[in-house]
C-alpha cells in the first residue's frame, strides 16, 4: 500500500517533457502540473519572468483530456484594453471603426481546448469584470453583438507579479482573483533551484551546438562556475540567450568564460572572494542585502553599518555557541585577533560581564 503510493507520487514527480530540471522546487512543480492537469479549474501560474510559465501552460494542456482540442495563447500586456476585447471576445462587422467584418474571438477559438492568458496582472478592469463572467458562466458577447455564445473552455493564467499584492492595491479585483487562483502554481527563481543551471546550461549547449553545427562538447570549470554563481533576474530565458551567444562566438570545443557577459563573470570574481560559496548562500547574501537596500531611506548613510553588522553579529554569536564561548577558538575559527573579537563583542553586546566571564581563555 505505501510502496504503491510512493510509487505512485514518484510517477507524479517525475520529469515532464520539454522541462529541463529535476530541484526539489521543480519537482514540487511537476506534481503540481499532473494534478492540476486531471481537472478543468483554472490554474493560476505565478513567478518572474522566464521562469518558464509558458511552458507550464502548454504543458498542462497536453496532459490534460483537452489535448486534441486547441491550445490559445493570448499576451494581455501586449495589447491596448480595446484591441484585447475584442482580440478575446470577438466583434461583429461595424461594431468600431476598423470592424470591417466579424470576427471570432479567443475565447472560441479555444472552444474544447486550453485558453493561456499571459501576464493577465496587466487587464484593465472593464475586461476584469468581462473575464470574471466567462469564468463564472462560461458565456460571453462579442464586442457590438446582442448574442450570447457559451463555451467550454480551460483558463489558465499566469502574472509575473504578485497578484494578491495588486489586490491589495486595488489594481485587481479580488472576485476575480479568487476564480483564477484555484490551483496556483509557483515558478521558483532560477537562482533557487541550484543544480538545475548546470543541467539547462549542458541542454542549451546541446541544442545550440546542433542547431549551428558546432563541435562544443564541454565547458571549463571557470565558466560552469561562473554561470551557478550568477543570479539570473532574466531566469532560464537570460541562461539561454547566453548559451546561444557563447556557442556562435565560440571557436574551439569547449565554453570558455570569455565567451560569457560581463555580468556573469563579474559576479563569479565576487562569488569567489565571499566567505560562502555555493550557488544558494550566494543567492541568499544578494537577497538581503537587497531588501534591506530597498528598506533603506534615500538619505540614508549608514548603509554599510545597517548591512553589514547584522551578518557580523549572527556569525559572531553562531561561532561563539559552537566553541562553548571560548574566546580563543572562536577568535582561530574566524581568522580574526582575539583583542578584535572581544571589542567586536562589546560592541555588539555579546561580552558577558566580568564574573561570569572565566571561560575567556
Ligand atoms: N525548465 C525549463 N526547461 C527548458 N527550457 C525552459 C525551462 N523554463 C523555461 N525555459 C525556456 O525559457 C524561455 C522562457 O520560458 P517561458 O515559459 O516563456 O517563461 P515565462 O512565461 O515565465 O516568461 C523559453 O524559451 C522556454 O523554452
Ligand atoms: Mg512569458
Amino acid at each position: 500500500m505505501n510502496a504503491t503510493t510512493n510509487m505512485q507520487k514518484n510517477q507524479l514527480r517525475g520529469p515532464i517533457e520539454g522541462l529541463i530540471g529535476n530541484s526539489e522546487a521543480m519537482q514540487d512543480v511537476y506534481e503540481l502540473t499532473r494534478l492540476a492537469a486531471r481537472s478543468s479549474a483554472s490554474v493560476l501560474l505565478l513567478g518572474e519572468t522566464g521562469t518558464g510559465k509558458e511552458l507550464i501552460a502548454s504543458a498542462l494542456h497536453r496532459l490534460s483530456d483537452r489535448a486534441s482540442g486547441p491550445f490559445v495563447r493570448v499576451n494581455c500586456g501586449a495589447l491596448t484594453e480595446s484591441l484585447l476585447d475584442s482580440e478575446l471576445f470577438g466583434h461583429v462587422k461595424g461594431s468600431f471603426t476598423d470592424a470591417i467584418r466579424d470576427r471570432t474571438g479567443r475565447f472560441e477559438a479555444a472552444h474544447g481546448g486550453t485558453i493561456f492568458l499571459d501576464e493577465i496582472n496587466s487587464t484593465s478592469s472593464t475586461l476584469q469584470v468581462k473575464l470574471l463572467r466567462v469564468l463564472q458562466e462560461r458565456e460571453f458577447e462579442r464586442v457590438g453583438d446582442t448574442r450570447t455564445i457559451q463555451v467550454d473552455v480551460r483558463v489558465v493564467a499566469a502574472s509575473n507579479c504578485d497578484l494578491s499584492k495588486e489586490v491589495a492595491e486595488g489594481n485587481f479585483r479580488e472576485d476575480l482573483f479568487w476564480r483564477l487562483n484555484v490551483l496556483p502554481v509557483y515558478l521558483p527563481p532560477l537562482r533557487r533551484r541550484g543544480r538545475d543551471i548546470e543541467l539547462l546550461v549542458r541542454h542549451f549547449l546541446k541544442v545550440y551546438a546542433q542547431s549551428n553545427d558546432r563541435q562544443i562538447d564541454d565547458i571549463e570549470p571557470e565558466a560552469l562556475a561562473a554561470l551557478l554563481a550568477y543570479s539570473w533576474p532574466g531566469n532560464v530565458r537570460e541562461l539561454q540567450n547566453y548559451i546561444e551567444r557563447a556557442t556562435v562566438l565560440c571557436q574551439g570545443n569547449r565554453l570558455i568564460p570569455d565567451l560569457l557577459p560581463d555580468a556573469v563573470i563579474g559576479d563569479s570574481k565576487a562569488a569567489q572572494t565571499a566567505v560562502f560559496r555555493p550557488t544558494d548562500d550566494q543567492a541568499l547574501i544578494r537577497e538581503f542585502v537587497y531588501n534591506r537596500l530597498s528598506k533603506a531611506e534615500e538619505e540614508d548613510q549608514d548603509l554599510h553599518k545597517q548591512i553589514v553588522e547584522p551578518v557580523e553579529k549572527e556569525l559572531l554569536q553562531q561561532i561563539l555557541q559552537n566553541c562553548n564561548q571560548t574566546q580563543t577558538k572562536a577568535a582561530t575559527r574566524l581568522g580574526i585577533n582575539r583583542n578584535t573579537l572581544y571589542k567586536k563583542m562589546v560592541e555588539y553586546g555579546l561580552a558577558k560581564t566580568k564574573a561570569s566571564s572565566e571561560t575567556t581563555s
